[in-house]
């Protein structure tokens, strides 16, 4: 069975209780059920990390090397930050979908640069909890393209 990895970034595990206006009151645990249930329905297998710590995810995903057919991930903060986090997934070289509930863009300017863009196969961002729906369909299409 096709194997995907799906990481949460930092404070995402507050969501539902996290600026409610941004982010809807969508828990974590409806977004991975939702993902499960997919997931099942196409025949794929899920494992899925939240992770407050940089570290640990450049960790994960350097680990996910032959583990892994595709990695959903929603980098949260270090979406702007982090090189290691790109350098990580440029590096295993396994197709990634970049996920974000919000609209980066038309938020704060700070938000409007993703470094993980350059290396994700693509990037959905602005529809809430459908963004991880249409991310995972995404990362699907493309494991059953390869
Ligand atoms: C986010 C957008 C980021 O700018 C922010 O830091 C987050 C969540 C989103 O899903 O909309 O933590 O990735």
């Amino acid at each position: 069975m096709k194997k995907i990895l799906v990481i949460h970034g930092p404070n995402l595990n507050l969501l539902g209780k996290r600026e409610v206006n941004i982010y809807g009151d969508v828990t974590i645990d409806e977004i991975n059920g939702d993902l499960k249930k997919l997931a099942k329905s196409k025949k794929v297998a899920l494992e899925i990390l939240q992770s407050d710590h940089e570290g640990e995810i450049v960790e994960h995903i350097g680990g996910s090397c032959g583990r892994f057919d595709a990695i959903l991930i929603n980098p949260a903060a270090y979406t702007h930050t982090s090189v290691a986090i790109r350098d990580a997934i440029s590096a295993v070289n396994i197709p990634t979908v970049e996920v974000h509930l919000s609209n980066i863009y038309s938020r704060e300017e700070f938000r409007h640069t993703s470094l993980i863009a350059p290396v994700a196969k693509g990037q959905v961002s602005g529809f809430g909890k459908l963004s991880y729906i249409l991310g995972l369909e995404a990362a699907i299409s493309l494991i059953n393209k390869k």
